[in-house]
C-alpha cells in the first residue's frame, strides 16, 4: 500500500496539525510505502515572502524529522523539486469542472481574506493537491477533517480521468494495445483519524485550531515552551456545568478530552472514566497540560538540534525528491500517453 500526504510549510505548526496529521504520518511509515511532501507551491497561492518561504521549508523539515519521520523509512520531499506535480496539475485541469472549484469552501473563505489579489492559483489549489496524490498512485491519504472536500474532489478527478482517458488499447481506448488493461490513476481513500481529526481553538472551541483563522492564546504550537503550553491550556475556555464528558453543548470540554485521549494513548471513554473523580475542569486542564507537555517536549528538543544543520536538511529533501521523481515520472508518462500529449510511449518503463 502506498500512503501520501502533503503539508504547507508556512505558518507555525500547531497541535491540530500534530494530532490530526503528523502523528498519522509517523504511523504510516510502519503501514506501507509512505511519501510526505512539503507543499511550497501551494504556499505561493496567497501573499507570501520568498525568503520566508525557503526558511519555513527548513523549519518544517526539521519539525517532521523531530516528530519521527525517518528518511530511511519514508520519502520526505519538497513539492517544488518534482516538476511532475505542476505538469499533472495542468493535465488534470482538462477533467476538472470550473464551477466545482469556485464552490470549494477553502477558495470561498480564502478569497475574501486576500487584500491585494485573489490569484488564479488559489482557485487551482485543489487541482494541484489532486496532482500531488495522483502522481504517486497513492492508495491512502492521512489528513485532518478539514481536507475532506479536497479529497472528494481528488477522487472525482481521478475517476473522470480514468473514464475520459482509458489506456490506449483497452475496450474504450484507441491506439496500441498496452496489455495490462488497468486504470491509469488510483482513486485514493482518505484516512481521517477517529479521534483528533478536528482539534478546536482553546479560546473558541467552535472554530478549528488554525494558524490563520484562530486566536494566539487558543493555539498551542508544537514548538511552544512548556510554560506557554501550560498557560494556554489552563486558560482554555470551558463550558457550563462541571461534568467531564463529551457532549455537543460542551465543545470546550469535549476538545480537551480528545486532546488528552490522544496524548495519553487512551480512548475518550477511558479519559471520561479516569476523570470521574476529578474536582472540576481545573483537574482536567492540569492533566491535559501535563500530557501535552510530555508529548511535545521531546520534539522540541530534537528540533533545535536538527534545525541547526541546513545542509543536512537539504540533503534529506534532495534525496527524497530523487526517489519521489522516479515514481511520479512513470505516472506522468502513462498520463501523457493516454491523453495523446507528446510522442507515443512505445517502450513502457517498469513499475
Ligand atoms: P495544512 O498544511 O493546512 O495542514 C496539514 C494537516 O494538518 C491537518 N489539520 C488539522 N487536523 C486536526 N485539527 C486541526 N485543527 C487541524 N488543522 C490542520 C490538515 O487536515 C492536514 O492534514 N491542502 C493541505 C496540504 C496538501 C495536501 C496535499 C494534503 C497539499 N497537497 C495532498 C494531503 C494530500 C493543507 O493545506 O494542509
Amino acid at each position: 500500500m502506498r500512503i501520501f500526504s502533503g503539508i504547507q510549510p508556512t505558518g507555525t505548526k500547531h497541535l491540530g496539525n500534530y494530532i490530526g496529521a503528523i502523528r498519522q504520518y509517523v504511523h504510516g511509515q510502519d503501514r506501507g510505502e509512505a511519501l510526505y511532501c512539503i507543499v511550497d507551491l501551494h504556499a505561493t497561492t496567497v501573499a507570501y515572502e520568498p525568503a520566508e518561504l525557503r526558511r519555513s521549508v527548513y523549519d518544517l523539515t526539521a519539525l517532521l524529522l523531530a516528530a519521527g519521520l525517518d528518511p530511511s523509512r519514508c520519502i520526505l520531499f519538497r513539492q517544488g523539486d518534482v516538476h511532475e506535480h505542476t505538469e499533472l496539475c495542468w493535465l488534470l485541469c482538462s477533467v476538472t469542472e470550473l464551477g466545482r472549484l469556485q464552490r470549494m469552501h477553502q477558495f470561498r473563505d480564502k478569497s475574501v481574506t486576500q487584500r491585494e489579489l485573489v490569484s488564479a492559483g488559489l482557485l487551482l489549489y485543489p487541482v494541484l493537491q489532486a496532482a500531488d496524490v495522483l502522481a504517486y498512485r497513492a492508495h491512502e491519504v492521512p489528513v485532518g477533517e478539514d481536507q475532506r472536500e479536497h479529497l472528494e474532489l481528488m477522487r472525482d478527478v481521478a475517476r473522470r480521468f480514468n473514464t475520459r482517458f482509458p489506456r490506449p488499447g483497452t475496450p474504450h481506448g484507441g491506439g496500441q494495445a498496452s496489455g495490462d488493461g488497468e486504470e491509469v490513476l488510483v482513486v485514493p481513500e482518505h484516512r481521517i483519524p477517529e479521534i483528533g481529526a478536528r482539534i478546536m481553538d482553546l479560546q473558541d472551541p467552535t472554530r478549528k485550531m488554525s494558524t490563520t483563522g484562530g486566536s494566539e492564546a487558543g493555539t498551542v504550537y508544537v514548538l511552544d515552551e512548556p510554560s506557554a503550553i501550560v498557560k494556554k491550556i489552563k486558560g482554555a475556555v470551558t463550558d457550563s456545568g462541571k461534568e467531564i464528558v463529551r457532549a455537543p453543548e460542551k465543545p470546550g470540554v469535549s476538545n480537551l478530552i480528545e486532546i488528552l485521549a490522544v496524548a495519553r494513548g487512551h480512548t475518550p471513554e477511558q479519559v471520561e472514566a479516569e476523570m470521574r473523580d476529578a474536582r472540576g475542569y481545573g483537574d482536567l486542564k492540569a492533566a491535559v497540560a501535563d500530557a501535552v507537555v510530555e508529548m511535545l517536549a521531546p520534539i522540541r528538543a530534537r528540533y533545535v538540534e536538527l534545525r541547526a544543520d541546513e545542509d543536512a536538511l537539504e540533503t534529506v529533501l534532495a534525496d527524497g525528491a530523487a526517489r519521489a521523481r522516479a515514481i511520479a515520472s512513470d505516472t506522468l508518462a502513462d498520463v501523457r500517453d493516454c491523453m495523446g500529449v507528446g510522442p507515443p510511449r512505445t517502450v513502457r518503463a517498469p513499475r
